[in-house]
């Protein structure tokens, strides 16, 4: 008979100890997860990507539903519409030249620059691309927010 053979009674109880020590651990990463996601990490979100099916003269303003293009000396800019004070929709006004918010009057420059009002950080910028036809025309612009 072999005598160094572990008996039966041994193999079950390492068993179900690394069992357990796979609960647990699995059981720890479960209650770690909201930690993780509480102190910031997440997955970074996928990008949208918006057309404007329109051409715009120089000085031009398209205000969509998320941002408000420009078409600036340097090239378009689309800005942010979420007013960074307390999240409103903002709005371009013509006659002042600037992005004002109806809540609590925050202003901004076209370039979304914080003028004046409660909100205290710039209103995010969002790149823009141009689209052009085959012949080199402008035909609308792609943002990417
Ligand atoms: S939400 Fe825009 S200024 Fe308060």
């Amino acid at each position: 008979m072999d005598q160094t053979r572990p008996t039966p009674d041994i193999n079950r109880r390492q068993l179900l100890i690394s069992v357990t020590k796979g609960v647990l651990a699995v059981t720890a990463l479960a209650l770690l997860r909201p930690l993780f996601r509480f102190t910031g990490f997440t997955v970074k979100r996928k990008p949208r990507h918006i057309a404007v099916h329109k051409s715009l003269p120089p000085g031009g303003v398209y205000t969509g539903h998320d941002f408000i293009l420009f078409i600036l000396a340097r090239g378009p800019l689309a800005v942010s519409r979420i007013c960074t004070h307390l999240g409103c929709r903002v709005n371009y006004r013509k006659e002042l030249g600037l992005i004002e918010c109806p809540c609590h009057q925050s202003r901004f420059t076209r370039e979304g620059k914080r003028v004046a009002g409660p909100a205290k950080r710039n209103l995010p910028t969002y790149p823009v691309k141009i689209i052009k036809d085959n012949k080199g025309k402008v035909t609308g612009y792609m943002v990417t927010l």
